[in-house]
């Protein structure tokens, strides 16, 4: 989603600004520009499409010497991807950058409208800049202009701003969106995520909601909660694959040793959480959106027929304004691979304000989620630059399910036999993501027949039925055909009225787990002509294709070795398509607004 850079200092400020927005690309965007305030000239650049756009259209422009600049890749929210609606926006001295949405931007602007201000664009933002040069023309200094602006802003925002009244300084304001200032020697950094300022400075501050300032070269300092930030620039090569989306697939067997690193052990399993951290806690409720929510209904079946906990999962943007009763007993989990989830982080916050004990799986130190929850556990997943998710999902079901065996070994809920035979088996899971070449060929293969139908069935039971989910909304992600996943036994209740030859079915059908209901369901789509292409540990007549896995013990260790045929399929789907897979069209990988 939207993307902010900011700089001050004495370096090529144009060549900053495309090299941190090149850090954001991948949360994905569709229109991007800067503005580089140098000498007293205030330049501004836009574009829509790609940074390539930008960087042609900039190409010539060069500034010298000391200057400030920002930045930014924009989301469409209020107003088409246009070139007039892309960020900064501008005044007769001023340019702005804003994330988030301004709620109250209509009446602004109306105001505006009838004091004669010429509006250029459709955006929310471009009364932020006007209505800071009509302050600037009211107040005694510009930081009163300024604050005065923000002050009639109702909304979630991370701005920046700089102007010509000011040419040293940035002005930047927070709420409800991240924002980060960094500093190294003789140069301050703003970003909208840790990304782009990796390498480049060594103290950070994660501004707060409600903080509005200027920032100056000297005034870093002046700011609380300094911390250091060391760290080098992640690569962010392919490494030979086609795309990171491929690489992030290959990644899981490795990603997931680092995510049960030091929290498996021989006979139980341990958590960087406190001794009395399951006292009170009698029941579970997670929230979270997209991938993350998949992840979170295959953690209800772990939690409950493993651990023996009461759990439910609800999607956050609708857990928000339903009124949600919470019981003081529950344990409140988010699940969240950027951390910045707007909906999740608002979730959460309600839940801390009533009191419930609340705890973060998230895959990004620092972030807003991790910052607002009591506890968190990160996934260690690293950096995941693919837009659909794939090694996040991978780490968050591992470690739900050790949290899970977590809880109920601290409540003595299950035996030390299951728990050990628990262990023995999420080992094992680290096998089964390990991409089999023979595999990947035959979804290479087989990608070319399933492009032409009217749409695909993903089915599975009990934690296949999220699994299925998740492989719908991967293959939609990224190669736009119309999939959906549904629980095996669903389908003669309404879906099965679409099966025919043009119907793609794919179906989970693991060997340990509820395999002859899967095999009717399957059948029942079969006998009604749709094509079948079956996930399995063996061959089975039902199938018109099938992708045979490894030989596994349980289940958990096919959820696993499934998981990676669904990710390949959608994958190479896309990528005959002739999709852009890591960016695909309309979708962003940090969604900050609501
Ligand atoms: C966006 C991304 C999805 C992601 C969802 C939740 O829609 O495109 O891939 O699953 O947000 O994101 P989170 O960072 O909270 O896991």
């Amino acid at each position: 989603m939207c993307g902010i850079v900011g700089y001050i200092g004495n370096k090529e400020k144009k060549e900053v600004m495309l090299s941190g927005l090149r850090e954001l690309e991948y949360r994905g965007y569709d229109s991007a520009g800067i503005s580089v305030l140098s000498s007293d000239v205030l330049s501004t650049f836009k574009t829509t499409g790609k940074l390539i756009n930008l960087e042609n259209k900039c190409k010539d422009f060069k500034s010298s010497g000391f200057g400030v600049a920002i930045g930014h890749t924009r989301w469409a929210t209020h107003g088409k991807a246009t070139e007039i609606n892309a960020h900064p926006h501008f005044g007769e001295t001023s340019s702005v950058v804003h994330n988030g949405i301004i709620e109250n931007f209509l009446e602004i602007k109306t105001k505006l409208e009838s004091e004669g201000k010429i509006f250029l664009s459709q955006t929310d933002t471009e009364v932020i800049i006007h209505l800071f040069e009509e302050n600037l023309n009211i107040c005694s200094n510009y930081l009163e202009a300024f604050k005065n602006t923000i002050n009639s802003l109702i909304g979630s925002y991370a701005i920046l701003l700089i102007t010509k009244s000011a040419p040293d300084k940035i002005f930047y304001a927070k709420n409800g969106s991240p924002l980060l200032v960094g500093a190294s020697k003789d140069e301050i950094y703003f970003a909208s995520s840790s990304t782009p300022l990796i390498g480049l400075i060594d103290r950070v501050c994660y501004l707060e909601d409600g903080d509005i300032g200027v920032m100056d070269i000297d005034s870093f300092n002046d700011l609380t909660n300094i911390q250091p930030m060391s760290g080098e620039k992640m690569s962010s090569q392919k490494d030979g694959y086609r795309y990171f989306m491929e690489k992030e697939i290959y990644e899981q067997h490795k990603i997931l040793q680092d995510t049960i690193r030091g929290r498996i052990l021989d006979n139980n399993v341990n958590l960087e959480l406190p001794d009395d951290f399951v006292n009170g806690v009698n029941r579970i409720l997670i929230c979270a959106c997209g991938t993350s929510y998949n992840a979170g209904l295959s953690a209800k079946y772990l939690f409950e027929r493993e651990a023996k906990i009461k759990t439910d999962v609800v999607i956050a943007s609708e857990f928000r304004y339903a009124e949600p009763i919470m019981e003081k007993d529950s344990l409140f989990i988010v699940i969240s691979q950027s951390g910045e989830t707007a909906d999740t982080l608002e979730a959460l916050k309600l839940a801390n304000k009533n009191n419930l004990k609340t705890l973060a799986i998230c895959n990004v130190d620092n972030s807003s989620i991790v910052r607002e929850a009591k506890y968190s556990l990160l996934t260690r997943a690293g950096i995941e630059k693919g837009v659909a998710s794939t090694k996040a999902f991978s780490s968050q079901v591992m470690l739900l399910w050790i949290l899970g065996i977590y809880i109920s070994q601290r409540k003595n809920l299950i035996s030390k036999t299951q728990i050990k035979a628990q262990i023995a088996s999420i080992k094992s899971s680290l096998e089964a993501v390990k991409v089999n070449s023979y595999i990947h060929d035959k979804l290479k293969k087989l990608s070319k027949r399933y492009l032409h139908g009217h749409g695909f069935f993903f089915i599975g039971r009990d934690i296949f039925y999220p699994l299925a989910l998740e492989g719908a909304l991967k293959l939609k992600e990224i190669s736009y055909l119309h999939a959906e996943g549904y629980p095996g036994g669903e389908m003669k209740h309404g879906p099965i009225a679409l099966a025919d030859s043009e119907l793609f079915c794919v179906s989970l059908m693991p060997k340990h787990l509820l395999y002859d209901k899967i095999k009717n369901n399957t059948q029942e789509l079969s006998a009604r002509d749709a094509t079948i292409c079956i996930v399995a540990q063996e061959y089975n007549d039902v199938a018109d294709d099938i992708v045979l896995i490894d030989k596994f013990d349980s289940y958990m260790e096919e959820f696993f070795a499934m998981m990676i045929v669904l990710q390949l399929l959608a994958l190479e789907i896309a990528i005959r398509l002739g999709n852009d897979v890591d960016m695909p069209r309309n979708l962003a990988k940090s969604v900050t607004v609501e």
